[in-house]
């Protein structure tokens, strides 16, 4: 199976390999089907432009590294209640909220890689609590990463979750760390330091970031784990950028607007082909990224043409690029 944008959708060849859900978590396709021409444009009208589908170029390719969709929508509703809770003036569901992010840490430290789910599945509607959990699920990998143990992982997933909450109240894009903040401080059971993630997650290390111009050691290293999954979903899900282009956007702002430790742990831990991906070599032969061994830069690649299978840690002068 693979990740196609909806308009490469193709009724002959491909079959629809995970299902399609509206905003209400309803499926409206099933795994396994094709899709209709007509039905196209109403899953583009309520948001959806990618889908996972199955067709000759990517047989055999799992894409198990990919959080299973009824997690990621567990998480995702568990989002939009805390935002839903905020707006009416009601209490967060805390235990519902701890619970979810004790989920994804055992899935992040069972698993050596997760790839999220791409907010691009989902329905408008669901588009910022997509954006939350797999900004939380990056993050993550990135906690791991640096080393963090499982309170350390808590108390970022918990933030990083929560670390735009602050729009539910307040929709200006300058006040909604405050307002975060303040909302999630108020929370006695929840660490001052996931409050800070949502204070400080626009901040940048040269002082140029919002809102107080904190600079350098000033900004906590989670509210920097949490920016630097925040850019690289925003690049992917709101500005169309295809993966591996957001990580050279990320991999330029090292040391400059983020902390090298936390840049190279990105790196690191977020793979900028995931399984599924048609790639392109330098000589433009066509490939499909099949899996992730070891070296999450360098996956294993099938060429279109031939079949055969490289894996790229054992080439390392065979460059790819997006197909
Ligand atoms: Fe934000
Ligand atoms: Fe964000």
């Amino acid at each position: 199976m693979r990740l196609i944008r909806i308009q490469e959708y193709n009724e002959q060849t491909m079959q629809l390999a995970k299902p399609v859900y509206d905003g209400k978590r309803r499926i409206l396709l099933a795994a396994g089907n094709t899709i209709h021409p007509k039905y196209l444009e109403r899953l583009i009208d309520i948001g959806i432009t990618n889908l996972i589908v199955e067709d000759a170029v990517s047989k055999g390719v799992t894409m198990e590294e990919l959080l299973d969709m009824p997690t990621w929508l567990d998480v995702i509703d568990c989002v939009k209640s805390a935002y839903e809770a905020v707006r009416t003036g009601k209490p967060i569901n805390l235990r519902d909220l701890l619970q979810k992010a004790g989920k994804l840490i055992d899935e992040a430290s069972r698993r050596p890689i997760i790839v999220p789910v791409p907010s691009a599945m989902v329905a408008d509607e669901l588009k910022d609590y997509a954006h939350a959990v797999n900004v939380a699920i990056m993050s993550l990998q990135t906690g791991k990463q640096l080393g963090y143990n499982q309170l350390q992982l808590r108390d970022l997933v918990v933030g990083v979750l929560l670390h735009d909450i602050g729009k539910a109240k307040d929709k200006s894009k300058e006040a909604h760390p405050e307002t975060g903040f303040q909302i999630i401080r108020a929370i006695r059971e929840i660490s001052l330091l996931s409050a800070h993630i949502a204070y400080q997650h626009h901040e940048t290390l040269d002082g140029k970031g919002f809102p107080r111009q904190l600079a350098g050691k000033e900004i906590h290293e989670y509210a920097q784990v949490c920016a630097v999954a925040d850019l690289y979903d925003h690049l992917i899900a709101d500005e169309g950028t295809a993966p591996h282009e957001a990580m050279e956007v990320i991999m330029g702002q090292n040391g400059i607007k983020y902390s090298e430790s936390v840049v190279s742990a990105f790196v690191k831990s977020i793979p900028a082909y995931p399984p599924g991906t048609k790639v392109r070599q330098l000589d433009g032969k066509e490939a499909i990224v099949t899996r992730i061994i070891d070296h999450l830069q360098r996956p294993c690649i099938r060429l279109l043409a031939t079949g055969e299978e490289l894996f790229l840690t054992d080439h390392p002068s065979v460059l790819i690029t997006a197909g």
